[in-house]
């Protein structure tokens, strides 16, 4: 038992490195947030007004075509994006992910942020 602890240790410490690394920002969305919806969805001016604002304060790093500059800002136009809930995506905007390059987003208003998340969701 003594002699077999640092091996579990380390068993423990390696599958929590792996469980870091391969977990995604939707899996720490509070169940709250994550079933939100768009309050604004479905009317046509709520996304080009999200289209306005996303060139204003995304298309820097997201690019014009929302895909990325194929490095480490990624494309929003992924099996990743379309698969979380609009309030995943909200949830995302305010927390941002400082320690990987991608602001917060909570200063904006809240309704511009279901503004811009109704363009994504327009997006091919
Ligand atoms: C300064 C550069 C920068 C700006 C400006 C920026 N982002 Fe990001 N964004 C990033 C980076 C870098 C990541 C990757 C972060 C990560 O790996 O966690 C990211 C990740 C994301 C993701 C998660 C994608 C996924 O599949 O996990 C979404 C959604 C997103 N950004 C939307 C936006 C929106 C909408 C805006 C404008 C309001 C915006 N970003 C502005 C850099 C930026």
């Amino acid at each position: 038992m003594v002699k077999r602890f640092p091996a579990a240790v380390f068993l423990a410490l390696s599958f929590g490195a792996f469980l870091a690394a391969t977990a995604s920002h939707w899996d720490t969305v509070p169940a709250r947030d994550h079933a939100r919806t768009n309050p604004l969805a479905g009317k046509p001016e709520t996304a080009v007004a999200g289209a306005l604002l996303y060139r204003e304060h995304c298309q820097q790093c997201h690019a014009a075509d929302a895909q990325g500059d194929g490095q480490k800002k990624p494309s929003l136009r992924t099996a990743s994006v379309r698969g979380a809930t609009d309030g995943d995506l909200e949830w995302f905007l305010r927390q941002g992910d400082l320690k990987h390059g991608m602001p917060s987003w909570s200063n904006l208003p809240q309704a511009q942020r279901w503004q811009i998340i109704a363009y994504l969701r327009s997006l091919p």
